[in-house]
């Protein structure tokens, strides 16, 4: 299995750098478009597999997609991230040309690619890969949930005071700070649902919290965060090139599903070596739906902003 991870940056390097220590693709190839910077990250991490005890053969390149032909899957993390204070929609301008370069490069040197999109804002990216690859929808998915999740499954274990295996929750709708919807109803700690622990205070923390986990980050580390996002990536990478069949919540096209249209937006979905394999229509509350509505509308008007 050859993977390509567009965008050697904090959390390209990242992601191939979980993706290598679980050893189970063959080849990553880094793609940068600042000289030399893929080549370096590749070697860096290529002499971490003797002490790392991997096999991944990783390399670089500054821009030459003939290296990266014959990808089974493809990660677009090239763009800018955003600094303190600024929203994810606020990238658009920037990443809307680069993703869509990205993805056309991509595309002509691995027709039958998986891509899984990275770079912000991430369900309008996704959407502009949908409208200009040409590929099936199955084969175009965006990271955010999963990385959400995994926020809210941080907040619910500190709010427990619980080990994180003990709890399970999952994050759907928009991946932004006002569009995120961690689902509180349905987490639960060992197959207990968390709302018979918790306080209503406790309860609005956690979403609270999730919500705002990016920002937060962005706060402390003055640029976005690199390891968690880096980390979801290689579990959806790991999904398609084990077929898993993995539930895991991802920004994909829908068609009717949950009410909506010719949008990209967080839902669960089972991923295996298709890609997405499945919908998994899940029935939320009134409270819900309303908002994952809201969030639906908030990510059609940045869509907006798209020019093809
Ligand atoms: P970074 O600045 O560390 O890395 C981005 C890299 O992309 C740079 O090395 C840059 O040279 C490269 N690049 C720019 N244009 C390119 C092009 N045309 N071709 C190839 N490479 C190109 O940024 P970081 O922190 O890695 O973030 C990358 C993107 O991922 C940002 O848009 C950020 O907002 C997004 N992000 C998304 C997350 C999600 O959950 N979906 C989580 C974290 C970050």
């Amino acid at each position: 299995m050859k993977v390509t991870v567009v965008g050697a940056g904090a959390v390209g390097a990242s992601c191939a750098e979980y993706i290598a220590m679980k050893d189970f693709c063959s080849e990553v190839v880094l793609v940068d478009i600042k000289e030399g910077f893929a080549e370096g990250k590749a070697m860096d991490l290529m002499q971490t597999a003797s002490l790392n005890g991997f096999d991944t053969k990783i390399t670089g390149t500054t821009g030459d997609y003939s290296k990266t032909a014959g990808s089974h899957v493809a990660v677009i993390t090239s763009g800018i991230p955003r600094k303190p204070g600024m929203t994810r929609e606020e990238l658009i301008g920037i990443n809307a040309g680069i993703v869509k370069d990205v993805t056309a490069n991509l595309v002509k040197h691995s027709p039958e690619v998986i891509i899984i999109v990275v770079s912000n804002p991430m369900d309008t990216m996704a959407y502009l890969v949908h409208k200009t690859s040409g590929l099936p929808k199955h084969k175009i998915i965006g990271m955010g949930g999963a990385l959400d999740s995994a926020r809210f499954q941080y907040r619910l274990a500190e709010a427990l005071e619980a080990p994180i295996s003990d709890v399970n929750g999952m994050v759907i709708a928009a991946h932004s700070d006002t569009g995120m919807l961690p689902l509180l109803s349905k987490a639960t700690r060992n197959g207990v649902p968390v709302t018979e622990f918790l306080s209503d205070e406790q309860q609005k923390y956690v979403i609270e919290e999730t919500k705002v986990g990016g920002a937060t980050l962005t706060k402390l580390l003055g640029t976005s965060a690199w390891y968690a996002p880096g980390a979801a990536v290689s579990v959806m990478v790991q999904a398609i090139a084990c077929d898993q069949k993995k539930m895991i919540p991802c920004s994909l096209m829908l068609e009717g599903e949950y009410g909506q249209n010719d949008i990209c937006l967080g839902v669960p979905a089972i991923i295996g070596k298709n890609g997405i394999e499945n919908i998994v229509n899940i029935t939320l509350t009134a409270d819900e739906q309303l908002k994952f509505a809201e969030a639906a509308n908030a990510v059609r008007e940045v869509n907006g902003d798209l020019k093809f």
